[in-house]
């Protein structure tokens, strides 16, 4: 039993699908956007149900399809808690474990790449293999040149944390440029060229020397990579201002209401039913405050003093619901209250697409702000 390898050209990345024979659930680390359809594939052709979605670091050489997954494969996502991508719904600690069926991998903390790098490891039919991103490559390993890159800590991670695993144990690398698939740790420790027999000092000096250029799509996949791979770029600039509105302050975009809450100078204000938030997700920090409530949807009779309490507190009251319309009806009553509230533009999950489905049009969920689910 192995992993299915799959490669990206365009960035030389390795994607790996690892599977539960009995029940076929899989698990996909470091998928790339651009190879989404080949992946749903390989998942349809293998049998496979995705559970979830694992990233060895926030890369930024190509954009994750974590998110999109999600949205198509129904899998959770999951990364690394130090390297900051909020959108994913679990956040791994070293030593955190993911299931998939009755298998499971290991997240083990390799600082260095990046300050948030971890390293995954699997053991299946008496075999171990490890999935070391960009943290251990075959003969080489990540750059520490930018990203809360450190080769300090990458000397510690590789000779202190990787090389102390068996030597049998089978190394499957982030990239490699030159065709090479997989390794093994006790090959690695014997003629890795950056590390093996290598001091701290001389590990160091080499890494500093390597002057390499900026990778290209840096710019664009980091930022990218912190949510998940979902992207908020593609609407026009009057995202990034309140549009008019008749009966209360505007209409904003997720993005936009976002910003004013990390800011302080909004709250968020959740008008959905609690059966809404419990089943389809929420958002961190919201404050719970329904305007109709199931059953029979009939208007929340405490809708009125509770918008006063928070509009006691100052600020901007932004309000999200499902797809923009109850929110409107909900600003509109919060401004006959005497306070400025603004709407939220496509809801959390948007409007439904021509099969019926939401989430993929538009919303929240769909620009890759932060959510969770219970
Ligand atoms: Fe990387």
């Amino acid at each position: 039993m192995r992993p299915i390898q799959l490669f990206d050209p365009d960035s030389s990345t390795y994607t790996y699908v690892l599977f539960d024979v009995a029940t076929r659930e899989a698990l996909i680390i470091d998928p790339v956007d651009l190879q989404l359809e080949r992946d749903l594939a390989v998942l349809r052709e293998y049998g496979l149900k995705l559970v979830w979605t694992v990233e060895t670091h926030a890369h930024a050489d190509h954009i994750t399809s974590a998110g999109k997954l999600a949205e198509h494969a129904g899998a959770r996502t999951a990364a690394p808690a130090a390297c900051g991508i909020t959108t994913a719904s679990r956040q791994l600690q070293d030593g955190d474990e993911l299931v998939f069926g009755q298998q499971k991998i290991r997240a083990l903390a390799t600082p260095g790449h990046t300050a948030g790098s971890m390293c995954f490891t699997w053991e299946v039919e008496g075999q171990r293999h490890v999935f070391t991103g960009d943290t251990l490559l075959i003969n080489g390993c990540g750059r520490t040149d930018f990203q809360s890159g450190s080769p300090e800590a990458l000397y510690h991670s590789l000779t202190e944390v990787l090389f102390k695993l068996p030597e049998d144990t089978i190394v499957w690398p982030g990239h490699d440029y030159q065709g090479r698939t997989h390794s093994t740790i006790g090959q690695e420790k014997a003629s890795n060229a950056r590390v093996a027999g290598k001091t701290l000092e001389e590990f160091v000096a080499i890494m500093n020397s390597l002057q390499l250029p900026k990778p290209r799509r840096m710019d664009e996949a980091v930022p990218a990579n912190l949510r998940s791979g979902l992207r908020h770029d593609a609407d026009g600039a009057w995202l990034r201002h309140p549009r008019p509105a008749v009966g209360y302050a505007g209409d904003v975009s997720p993005q936009l209401a976002w910003d004013w809450v990390q800011s302080g100078e909004a709250l968020l204000v959740d008008v959905r039913t609690d059966a809404e938030r419990e089943w389809v997700g929420f958002v961190p920090g919201a404050i719970p405050l329904a305007w109709k409530q199931w059953p029979g949807m009939v208007p929340n009779p405490g809708f009125d003093a509770g918008i006063q309490e928070l509009g006691a507190r100052g600020k901007k009251l932004l309000m999200l619901c499902r797809s923009g319309a109850r929110s409107i009806a909900a600003a509109k009553r919060a401004t006959e209250l005497g306070f400025e509230a603004y709407n939220i533009l496509e809801g959390f999950e948007g409007d439904p697409d021509s099969a019926a489905q939401r989430g993929r049009k538009g919303g929240w969920r769909f620009h890759g702000l932060p959510w969770r689910q219970n």
